[in-house]
């Protein structure tokens, strides 16, 4: 990392007022969602533009759940970049109780299937064809552990007498601890940790236990979807938690704990679908992702942690190359965007409307 005006050696101080560059290894997003059709194309620009490599959320309708429908999503992802983009999709299967120990076999040797992905059904956006029962994909977690093919967690129970705050916690306890146990070479990430309780939990693990975190829960905690009003734009699934969770994860992400990751979770939902009576899951942060971290660093007096988190621990966690290229980000104010363009629908931001204080270089883009 170069940090502008700050001596070698320093990297830890917060950065001095004078400092207004910030260059770093280009980063990679460890958990996104690129949607297909009309909205993949409006949305991959924004990730291709900061990010070397994302992790692509395979929760479509219907789901990509085998390597063939991984190969072609990938293809159509591939075929929506901007000319030139050097972005790299890294592809998970959507992990079913069918899932056939065959398909890990296919995705090892694929070279563009990263990991296979968890969703308890019926926890999020298009879940329903996730797993009833952990206990039902025996054989495929053992093909994974054999392998080293990683598994994806979203990690919250589902059951109907769980109340929505404290999903994450029971997943824990009734479910991953478990599972850590019973398959003792299995690497796991914990998507979107969102709690103090997740991140004791991964800290508690060896390092083939690794988590990936988002902008929104390092910056708001649940106060801010109830601040003036109900604000849908918030609403993103695991919750925002509270203050004391939103303090656990900005020091696991800035605390130099190789084990913690940027995974934005960026989800973008068209704003009638979230402007609604029953509104859908998901913020959409891609358009600033990067600046946002940078944000949530800063608040954190910890910029110069941001690279490791944002560029290495994940490319690492994963045995992948680090990114060889360089983002720089400028000191600088802006204001988001009110809504971007979706397809024939529209898109409202994360912090649509408001200011944040660092901006990606324009010359980065596409390199
Ligand atoms: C995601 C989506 O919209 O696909 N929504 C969300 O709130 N994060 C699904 C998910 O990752 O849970
Ligand atoms: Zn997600």
């Amino acid at each position: 990392m170069i940090l502008a005006a700050v001596p070698a050696g320093q990297g830890c101080i917060p950065l001095p007022s004078q400092t207004n560059t910030l260059t770093i290894t280009r980063p990679d997003d460890w958990h996104l969602h690129l949607r297909d059709g009309e909205a993949l194309a409006a949305v991959v620009k924004f990730s291709a533009r900061q990010f070397g490599r994302a992790v692509v959320m395979p929760n479509l309708k219907p789901a990509v759940t085998t390597v063939e429908s991984a190969r072609r999503y990938r293809d159509r992802i591939l075929g929506a970049l901007p000319a030139g983009a050097g972005f790299e999709p890294l592809m998970t299967l959507y992990l079913t109780d069918d899932t056939e120990p065959a398909e890990v076999d296919r995705a090892k040797a694929s070279g563009f299937v990263c990991g296979v992905k968890y969703y308890p059904a019926g926890a999020t956006t298009h879940s329903d064809a996730g797993v009833t029962s952990l206990a039902r994909c025996h054989s495929v977690l053992a093909r994974m552990e054999e392998l080293d093919v990683v598994l994806q967690l979203h990690g919250e129970a589902t059951g109907a007498g769980v109340d929505p705050y404290d999903r994450e916690a029971v997943f824990i306890e009734n479910e991953l601890a478990r599972l850590v146990k019973r398959y003792p070479k299995l690497r796991i990430v914990l998507e979107h940790v969102t709690t103090a309780a997740g991140v004791e939990f991964v800290r508690a693990q060896d390092d083939r236990v690794a988590a990936t975190i988002t902008p929104q829960h390092l910056l708001l905690n649940r106060g801010a979807m109830f601040e003036g009003g109900l604000r849908p734009h918030l609403y993103c699934l695991p919750l925002l938690k509270r203050e004391r969770d939103r303090e656990a994860l900005v020091a696991a992400a800035t605390g130099g704990d190789t084990r913690f990751f940027l995974g934005t979770d960026s989800a973008p939902h068209p704003r009638d679908g979230k402007e609604s009576a029953c509104g859908c899951a998901g913020i959409f942060s891609a358009h600033a992702a990067i600046e946002l971290y940078a944000q949530a660093f800063e608040q954190a007096g910890a910029l110069a942690r941001l690279e490791g988190f944002a560029s290495h621990h994940g490319a690492d966690f994963y045995g992948l190359p680090r990114n060889k290229g360089k983002v720089t980000l400028l000191h600088e104010s802006w204001s988001v965007p009110k809504r971007y363009p979706f397809g024939s629908a529209d898109l409202v931001p994360f912090f649509a409307g408001e200011k944040l204080s660092w901006k990606q270089a324009p010359a980065d883009g596409g390199a």
